[in-house]
């Protein structure tokens, strides 16, 4: 399920997807995926707000419908009730979110899915998406 969904883009190595937008107060989470449809993702990136105040990013990809195996982090810099930056840049072998403060989450790219067609994006408000290299 996505609030913001676009199709046939085309993203490939060495592009960067900027994305802005206002993390609401009191969300439990949000999350951007990337990848050529809902089954099939390169990259799940979704920050969740834990009840301990503490900030877990999961990351995961999803081929045919099953999540292959997620990897979690704390990331302190993502906070809800205000506007966040990230860059999302596809490196090829893996992909890197550049967060704010000079934190960076990266994540494989285990699928090796050349060009991204699919971006969905859940629970932020007034996104703002640009591409670019
Ligand atoms: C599941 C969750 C999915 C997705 C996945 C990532 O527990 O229901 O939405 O975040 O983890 O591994």
């Amino acid at each position: 399920i996505c609030e913001l969904k676009m199709e046939n883009v085309n993203l490939k190595v060495g592009d960067q997807l900027r994305v802005e937008g206002f993390v609401p107060a009191g969300a439990d989470k949000f999350l951007i995926d990337l990848g050529t449809g809902e089954s099939d993702l390169a990259f799940h990136f979704n920050p969740r707000f834990q009840e301990d105040g503490k900030v877990l990013v999961v990351c995961n990809d999803r081929t045919a419908d099953q999540w292959g195996e997620e990897t979690r982090q704390h990331c302190p810099v993502i906070c809800s009730g205000q506007d966040i930056k990230m860059v999302f840049k596809l490196m090829g072998d893996k992909f890197r979110v550049e967060l704010p403060g000079g934190q960076e989450v990266e994540f494989p790219n285990r699928r090796g899915i050349k060009v991204i067609s699919y971006i969905c994006e859940l629970k932020m408000k007034n996104v703002n998406l640009k591409v670019g290299d």
